[in-house]
């Protein structure tokens, strides 16, 4: 593997971010994660969406410029992912300048192709999507399904992209390639929905729409929501029809993009149509995550019950945000619902990262300083059961990743640690010290150590500050790539500080709990 490359949704920026919008971009850095530990250019893209007439709205409602708006609530999001540690290269506006030009050059570009065409129009459209509703989608009372409002009857002479043309080959690109939408049962959805696939509107009339990309030869239409939008996966890595950059040529295509269930007709037939019209190769999966939801109800500003991405971390005070990166990448099966409750949060982190793994980490220390002052002599190197497991482990997880599994993935690593608690119970190092069986009880303690090497490296996308504590008490180097993990990672000698064992994660007490329900 050469390179991977990754993106989000980009969101639009005429709301705060919230907890489902951190659950994607979580979710998209653990994967990111997990392939920088298999080589060496893997690229993470992630940004906002910020033309439209909401914007355009919300901003003459605050008497502000669109721009002023997008600038204000772009970097509540960059601040947002820095507190969770989303570790992205790029982030992508679509008001930077260099995805401006470069939208133009495509929209033109496909209309010199004959795929781009202007059509006289009346349609419904709906200012919640964003987009024109066919009447067949509207509910009973004729309302918008998604945003309960009746749609506008909107005529217009727009430009029109020619997705008819491309629907036969977006059909065969999804049956030859069952794993191209992730998870697979998406698939048919997908397909069903091509089958009433019409021409798409591509532009609006500036003297309706005016917050958006001027139109190159056309002054009097701007480039409307999908072909402004779509870009950005290419256009923040250098494409360009008039040559793209060395980055573009070696990142492209996509290995994963990832974006919400609601947007994956967009992603797997507007986008498909969309590269296939400018000759680009197609990317390799989409994931299409579900919706995180609150105590087991929709967010929704109505209910008042809209979180913000860091406000878990805020309520629970948690210095580092792997816990809860741990927890939101783990909710749910890539592609089902998840769903958030202080409860449960509190519960699993305590159980999994502070009794099991950390605990694990620290008295397995704490008994080599005892017993051997830290020292890890040549005797102790032996093969056991649990590093086999542990090499196992490292594949599955490998495994697991490549499908997108990342709840699975993160059972496997609990299981693991699972393993080595039992494993440590049942050789009792304590009573093979109190009878003297030195070597014995060294063996017992140092496979537990090496396995927490690997179990370091494992856990690092999700928890990425946690591991590298856990490695930096092992005297350990993270940096080795998956592929080349060993059983045999702590050497010989005296390695273990005293002055460096220290619990990885602390057990949430019940009284920050508390303070968090009332808030
Ligand atoms: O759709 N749980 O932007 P957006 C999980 N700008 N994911 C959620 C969620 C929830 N409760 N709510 C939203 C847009 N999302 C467009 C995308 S891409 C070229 C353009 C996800 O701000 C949603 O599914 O409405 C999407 O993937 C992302 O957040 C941004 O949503
Ligand atoms: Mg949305």
């Amino acid at each position: 593997m050469d390179k991977f490359y990754t993106t989000t949704a980009i969101d639009y920026v005429n709301g705060a971010p919230h907890i489902g919008h951190a659950y994607e971009k979580i979710l998209t850095d653990v994967i990111f994660r997990h392939y920088t530990q298999r080589c060496d250019n893997a690229f993470f893209l992630t940004g906002t969406d910020e033309h439209g007439i909401k914007i355009q709205k919300t901003a003459a409602e605050r008497g502000i410029t669109p721009k002023e708006l997008c600038d204000q609530n772009a970097q509540q999001f960059k601040d947002a992912w820095k507190a969770l540690d989303v570790n992205y290269n790029h982030f992508v506006r679509t008001t930077d300048d260099y995805h401006e030009k470069v939208v133009q050059k495509i929209f033109k570009k496909l209309v010199e192709k004959g795929d781009i065409y202007k059509h006289s129009y009346t349609g419904l459209y709906c200012s919640g999507c964003e987009a024109f509703l066919n009447e067949k989608d509207l509910t009973e009372d004729g309302l918008c399904p998604d945003h309960l409002k009746k749609p506008e009857v909107v005529s217009e002479e727009n430009y029109f992209f020619k997705l008819s043309k491309y629907k036969d080959a977006i059909i065969k690109h999804i049956k030859q390639n069952p794993d191209f939408i992730v998870p697979t049962f998406r698939a048919n959805e997908v397909l069903n929905q091509l089958e009433n696939i019409e021409d798409i509107s591509v532009s609006r009339a500036k003297s309706n729409v005016s917050w958006g990309i001027d139109v190159l030869d056309d002054k009097e239409q701007v480039i409307y929501v999908w072909i402004d939008a779509l870009s950005n996966y290419i256009t923040a890595i250098g494409y360009d029809p008039d040559g793209s950059s060395e980055q573009f040529n070696k990142l492209w295509p996509a290995d994963v993009q990832v974006i919400g269930k609601d947007i994956l007709k967009f992603h797997s037939i507007y986008w498909l149509a969309i590269l296939m019209a400018l000759d680009l190769p197609l990317p390799k999966h989409i994931l299409a995550h579900g919706w995180i939801t609150i105590d087991e109800t929709k967010m929704s500003k109505s209910l008042g019950n809209v979180i913000s991405p860091t406000t878990v971390i805020e309520n629970f005070e948690l210095p580092i945000p792997d816990a809860f990166r741990y927890y939101m990448a783990s909710a749910a099966p890539c592609g089902k619902d998840g769903n958030y409750s202080d409860e449960d949060f509190k519960e699993k982190v305590n159980a999994h990262l502070a009794n099991s793994m950390g605990n694990l980490l620290n008295r397995t220390l704490s008994m080599l300083v005892k017993y051997f002052d830290g020292d890890i002599k040549q005797e102790f190197k032996v093969e056991t059961e649990l590093s086999k497991q542990a090499e196992q482990t490292v594949k599955d997880v490998m495994h697991h990743f490549d499908y997108y599994e990342i709840q699975e993935a993160a059972q496997k690593i609990m299981q693991l640690v699972d393993s080595a608690n039992k494993y440590i119970t049942d050789s009792e190092p304590w009573a093979l010290a109190k009878n003297g069986e030195m070597d014995k009880c060294g063996q017992v303690l140092t496979t537990v150590l090496d396995v927490m090497c690997i179990v370091s490296s494992l856990i690092y996308p999700y928890c990425p500050n946690i591991a590298k504590d856990m490695a930096n008490q092992l005297s350990y180097d993270i940096g080795t790539k998956l592929q080349d993990l060993k059983t045999d990672n702590i050497k010989v000698g005296h390695l273990i500080d005293k002055a460096n064992i220290h619990p990885v994660f602390l057990r949430l007490d019940s009284e920050l709990a508390d303070k968090s329900q009332k808030k």
